[in-house]
């Protein structure tokens, strides 16, 4: 039986930049309280749809892997924000790559990418495929009630991808666990779907809403679960984990989650600064930061978790192969934006703040 090991990664972050201060031009918040409570400096909003930002994010895993489109097995898309639900947008990457193969789109929310992973890593070891694309994708920004500080504030947009390849090395994904837990299902919801009355306008007024704190709590139960459980199932000791790359909703979430598993808080990866929460973007996204950061190193043990609507909640433990490096480098690039993240908000702000 092969393993399947991660052998690209790529990610695309639009250009457009939201401030914490630009924020609070409109909201009432501050640097300080979002900084603070969350971690987050600032978040990217994009001007280009979802489909988009995971094609660059693909194309760029696929070049670092040296893959062409044509010889990927599978892609699996994992979003809550595609741009068109009929078709999913796994096909756009598709036509965009030049892949001829089966393509969809998971909603596990934050967790999708580690869902994705997980299909991906069965997918390999049944001998089905050698190939398989992950990318997790959002844009957010657009479920956002932008008058509502509790959420506004937390969330940003973005992709990265993941090429999955099989493997007789001693090395890759070792295990992993998928989790759901319906009586969740309530705190944390956009009620876009056909439960909508297409007929009166002000259901189209759907956005993000939870219950902050409930999530807090379950978040960080429900990722200690799930990697607990799946070190278990490795027979791996704790003290061998070397590196922990977990959702990025809040800091204070992962710093709590660390301190409860016992792990030194300097084995985990944290850049929610830099984005806010993408979702099912944050782990690709971060693990190609840990790439290019230095910090994901050769032969490294990694956790990775998640936890996210549904209530979902993933955990993967696998074993980074010998290259940190990118075999070879996309000069593919997103369309030049040309507004300012500000602007590109504004007429949703203007919208819910004013209503
Ligand atoms: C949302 C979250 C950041 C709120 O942090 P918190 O410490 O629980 O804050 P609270 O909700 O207790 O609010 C504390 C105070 O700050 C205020 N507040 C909330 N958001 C604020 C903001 N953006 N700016 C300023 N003040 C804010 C509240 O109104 C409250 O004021 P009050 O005490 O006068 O009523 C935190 O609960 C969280 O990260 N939850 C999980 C996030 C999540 O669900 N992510 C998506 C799923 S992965």
């Amino acid at each position: 039986m092969h393993n399947a090991k991660i052998t690209g990664w790529g990610k695309c972050v639009p250009p457009a930049i939201l401030t914490n201060d630009d924020l609070a031009t409109f909201i009432d918040t501050s640097d300080e309280w979002i900084k603070t409570r969350t971690g987050i400096h600032q978040r990217h909003v994009s001007h280009v749809e979802t489909s988009e930002l995971a094609s660059l994010a693909a194309k760029r895993a696929l070049a670092a892997a040296n893959v062409e489109g044509s010889e990927i097995d599978m892609i699996i898309l994992a979003t809550a924000s595609p741009d068109t639900l009929i078709p999913n947008i796994a096909s756009t990457v598709q036509a965009n790559i030049g892949a001829t193969c089966g393509a969809f789109d998971i909603n596990a929310a934050c967790s999708g990418f580690l869902y994705g992973l997980g299909l991906a890593n069965s997918q390999i070891k049944s001998g089905q495929s050698k190939k398989v694309l992950v990318i997790g994708a959002e844009r957010l920004t657009f479920f956002l009630d932008w008058s509502r500080r509790d959420t506004a504030v937390l969330f940003g947009d973005g992709a990265g991808a993941v090429v999955v390849e099989a493997t007789e090395q001693d090395c890759g994904i070792l295990g992993y666990e998928l989790n759901n837990d319906p009586a969740g299902r309530e705190f944390l919801k956009a009620g876009f779907g056909t439960t909508m009355d297409r007929f009166d306008t002000a259901s189209l007024d759907f956005h993000i809403q939870f219950d902050g704190q409930e999530i807090f709590k379950r978040a960080i139960n429900g990722m200690k679960n799930l990697s607990t459980q799946v070190i278990d199932m490795c027979n791996l000791p704790i003290d061998q984990i070397d590196l922990v790359i977990p959702h990025q909703a809040n800091e204070r979430i992962i710093d709590t989650l660390i301190s409860k598993m016992k792990l030194p808080k300097d084995k985990a990866f944290v850049n929610i600064a830099n984005y806010g929460n993408t979702s099912a973007a944050t782990i690709p996204i971060a693990i190609c930061d840990a790439l290019e950061q230095g910090i994901l190193k050769p032969n490294q043990n990694i956790l990775s978790c998640a936890f996210g609507a549904g209530l979902t909640s993933a955990a993967v433990l696998m074993k980074w192969g010998d290259r940190v490096t990118p075999l070879k480098e996309s000069d593919a690039e997103l369309p030049e934006c040309n507004q300012t993240a500000l602007e590109l908000v504004k007429r949703a702000a203007d919208h819910f703040c004013d209503s």
